[in-house]
């Protein structure tokens, strides 16, 4: 770290002092040498922080790296000379790569989707948070300079991320009036610009509800070169933002902390809002519909965290989709199938993305292979929460044709088997006292579909229809629920057979939605029902067709 540069951290400050205190010990003969070793111990330490950070912090985006360079070969006192820019813009104000890197780490822990920057200057900020909202995220960039808008502008259009970003040039305040006459909120909010104003763009903001349920605002520069805590300081910044964290750390509605990164980084978030309400002794209805049940709100309690599912069929189609689903809603997942390579493909996937899974290769429609399968889960994981009976298969033929031999092995898989695996797994929940069965049935349980003549699997989902509604009436008062999910045509590989491929744009025609359906647009029912949020449902045939049944 060079000793020439202005202090702009506290850090950089303390590096600077002992810097001085150094050479005026090297001027004085008769420095102890103890005293002389330690402040070369102290600056050693001080001063290799930022460089180590720096090392070890993930590297930037090729992106980023040009914004970095390009603001700072930039002459921002010519730009100035030439009214290019209103004030005198230091580059040293840049977020650089550690803070960058940080505040990109904040927006994949709290999942944020929305984000407003008060203050972008070059873009360097707004560029590393992009880089971590999802595709249909945004962020809105505040910025008072419009020169800095067509400085940055350029960079962002190279960024596979910068389309996300929209620049809002003007002063913040104004730009806020606007945001929030349109109900405008944000997950985070980054405030970086003028210091005697960050207590304006915070009360604003939490006055006018810009900042969403889970949301959490980022100050920079909250501990301002030490300045907030120094009794001498009589610098107007560092002033403001001592009154700003005061006025922060006395606000009822926030927790905050102050995070002594480079100049200090705040983050603060809203306190749960019961107990706000109690604070303020507000006239509420506290009971579980504002509180959320066991205190989670709804998108909480379809999370499936600490649960534990299996998945028959699950190594292609519908049921790869439901090992998805429910490991990326938190279980812990077996993937079953008859094809254990298919099976061990999917474990890998969903190892892949964090999710535990085991493999079980079986086939539904043997009564042995059905209790090893249940005994392996359990000897696993000691318990089943969730069993998804989705293994089926499908043929064809006309009724007057239908040979006994497809009727028995229709029924020994999509009806018999889906039976011993409710009974197995039904044995293991109805001793915990609580389960989740999800049975794949079909729209073919409602309807005919047609023109495909397909007797066998009709009659047998019916009948998983049925099972369905007797178990879930059976066991409901011993804690064990039973559902069924009925899609329309799913297009997975069981439709792609010779028979069925040529049908496609016939059964277009018979679907409202136009469309056949996706299997991804199964997983949120999967996951429902899967969840506490869907208690009070049992024995229910929850039908996903686009419409078709309904033409
Ligand atoms: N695809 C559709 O249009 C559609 C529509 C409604 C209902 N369904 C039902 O959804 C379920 C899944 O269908 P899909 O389209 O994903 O089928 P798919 O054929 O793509 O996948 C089924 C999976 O189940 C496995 N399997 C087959 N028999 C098995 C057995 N005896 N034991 C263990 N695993 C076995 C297969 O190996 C395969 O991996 C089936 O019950 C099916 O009847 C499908
Ligand atoms: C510290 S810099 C921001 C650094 C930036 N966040 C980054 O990632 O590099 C402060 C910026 O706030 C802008 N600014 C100052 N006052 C403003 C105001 N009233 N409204 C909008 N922007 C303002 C300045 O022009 C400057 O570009």
């Amino acid at each position: 770290m060079s000793t020439e540069k202005v202090p702009d951290t506290p850090v950089e400050v303390i590096v600077d002092l002992l810097t001085k205190a150094q050479d005026i010990a090297a001027s004085c003969g008769n420095v102890p040498e103890e005293l002389t070793s330690h402040l070369q111990k102290a600056l050693d330490i001080a001063s290799g922080l930022d460089d180590y950070l720096e090392k070890m912090t993930t590297q930037e985006s090729e992106q980023l790296a040009e914004l970095f360079k390009k603001t700072f070969s930039h002459d921002w006192d010519q730009v100035h000379k030439e009214g290019k820019t209103m004030f005198k813009l230091p580059k040293e104000c840049i977020t650089g790569h550690v803070e960058g890197q940080t505040l990109k780490m904040l927006i994949h822990m709290s999942q944020a989707k929305r984000v407003l920057e008060i203050g972008m200057f070059t873009g360097y900020g707004a560029l590393s948070m992009a880089e971590a909202l999802p595709e249909d995220g945004c962020l809105v960039a505040c910025e008072l300079e419009p020169y800095l808008k067509e400085f940055a502008q350029p960079i962002f259009d190279k960024s596979p991320h910068g389309k996300k970003i929209n620049v809002k040039t003007g002063n913040a305040m104004e730009t806020l009036k606007e945001l929030a006459t349109a109900g405008e909120q944000f997950d985070m909010v980054f405030i970086d610009a003028d210091k005697n104003n960050y207590i304006n763009y915070y009360k604003f903001i939490m006055d006018n509800n810009m900042l969403r349920l889970r949301g959490v605002i980022c100050i920079d520069n909250s501990l301002f070169k030490a300045r907030v805590y120094l009794n001498e300081t009589t610098d107007s910044n560092g002033l403001a933002l001592r009154e700003f964290n005061q006025f922060v750390s006395n606000d009822p509605r926030v927790e905050q902390v102050i995070v002594p990164l480079r100049d200090g980084l705040t983050l603060i978030r809203r306190v749960p809002p019961a107990a706000e309400c109690f604070r303020h002794q507000c006239k509420i209805t506290d009971d579980e519909v504002f509180r959320g049940v066991t205190g989670r709100f709804i998108l909480d309690r379809m999370r499936l965290d600490g649960k534990v599912a299996y998945v028959t069929g699950a190594g292609q189609g519908i049921g790869r989709a439901f090992a998805h689903a429910l490991g990326e809603a938190g279980a812990k997942v077996a993937v079953v199938d008859l094809d254990g390579a298919k099976a061990e493909t999917v474990v890998e996937e969903l190892f892949l993305k964090g999710i535990n899974a085991i493999s079980i290769t079986a086939d539904i429609s043997k009564s042995d292979d059905v209790q090893r399968m249940i005994d392996a889960i359990v000897s696993k994981w000691g318990v089943i929460h969730i069993g998804c009976n989705n293994a089926g298969i499908n043929m064809n033929s006309a009724s007057e044709d239908t040979s006994l031999e497809e009727w028995d092995k229709t029924f020994n898989v999509n009806l018999r088997g889906t039976f011993m695996c409710c009974q197995a797994a039904g044995r293991v929940m109805l001793k915990q006292g609580y389960g989740k069965i999800i049975n794949t049935a079909s729209m073919a349980s409602l309807i005919v579909p047609h023109p495909q003549k397909q007797l066998s699997y009709n009659t047998s989902k019916a009948g998983v229809v049925k099972l369905t509604q007797t178990l879930g009436t059976e066991w409901a008062d011993r804690g064990v629920h039973v559902n069924c999910i009925s899609p329309g045509i799913v297009d997975t590989p069981l439709i792609h057979s010779e028979s069925l491929r040529p049908l496609v744009q016939r059964w277009l025609s018979d679907i409202p939605a136009g469309r056949l359906a996706q299997v991804t647009d199964l997983q949120a029912a999967v996951v429902y029902l899967a969840s506490d949020a869907s208690d009070y449902m049992t024995g229910h045939n929850l039908v996903i067709e686009g419409g078709q049944s309904l033409w």
